[in-house]
């Protein structure tokens, strides 16, 4: 059995004030019966590692190198050293924004497994490719090329429509289903046990309002939630209904 993750994207939001949204979720979800996990900007990972107890703590990116001349940017060493436990990599604005491509993912994520982090892999298709019938081929392509071969189960794959990240607009659940379990048989086929071991998680505008029946979709173990995961009061509704999922 896949223990279920319900995961929050802060992206370039939260400023130490906002710590106050990981407590509330401590309160609240205590007994929790799924794995959660808060991944905010680099600034906070120390401070909510160290008071956070349910709530796992992750990085949206690191950098491929072990350490050196790279301003800016944050090893996956500096990050567990931080008490961070997952890393998203290759989300699609990274993807958009700093050009990274397949291949950078992959030695992102063999960083991080080098590290003692679970990287947490984002595939997605354009509304065009969507349009086009070339969804299960990008995401065949992605999943090939971003992650490396000698993975295990803990490895976290997020599929995330770009087309509905931030924009309301949701697949629908067979379009839903249909990816996921793509994703899983692709998976399966690549590495045995551990593919089937890993979690799927579905991102891309899951609200309190729809979380439940995404999370009653075939391979969606969970969710990566950007906007809705900012206040206690949408993400805790979302994580209630994963455990009842
Ligand atoms: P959203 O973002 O929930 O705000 O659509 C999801 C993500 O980009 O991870």
């Amino acid at each position: 059995m896949r223990r279920k993750l319900a995961a929050g994207n802060w992206k370039m939001n939260g400023l130490a004030a906002d710590s106050a949204v990981v407590r509330a979720l401590e309160v609240s979800h205590a007994a929790a019966s799924v794995d959660i996990l808060i991944c905010p900007p680099a600034t906070l990972i120390a401070s909510l590692a160290a008071t956070s107890e349910i709530v796992a703590i992750g990085g949206q990116d690191c950098h491929a190198a072990e350490k050196g001349a790279h301003t800016g940017d944050i090893s996956a060493a500096m990050l567990a050293d931080a008490g961070a436990r997952y890393v998203i990599l290759g989300h699609s604005e990274r993807r958009e924004d700093h050009g990274e491509r397949d291949e950078d993912v992959a030695a992102k994520a063999r960083a991080a497994m080098a590290a003692g982090l679970a990287p947490l892999i984002c595939c997605g298709e354009s509304l065009s490719q969507r349009e086009g019938g070339e969804t299960l081929d990008v995401i065949g392509a992605q999943l090939a090329g971003s992650i490396p071969d000698d993975v295990d189960g803990s490895l976290v794959v997020a599929y995330e429509p770009i087309w509905a990240i931030g924009t309301g607009k949701i697949p629908t659940l067979e379009q839903i289903g249909d990816v996921h379990d793509f994703i899983r048989k692709t998976l399966v086929d690549r590495f045995g046990p551990p593919g089937d071991a890993m979690r799927l998680l579905y991102g891309g505008s899951v609200k309190p309002g729809n979380a439940a029946e995404i999370f009653a979709v075939s391979n969606v173990d969970g969710a990566l939630v950007g906007g809705a995961s900012l206040t206690a009061e949408d993400f805790s509704p979302i994580i209630a209904a994963l455990e009842a999922a």
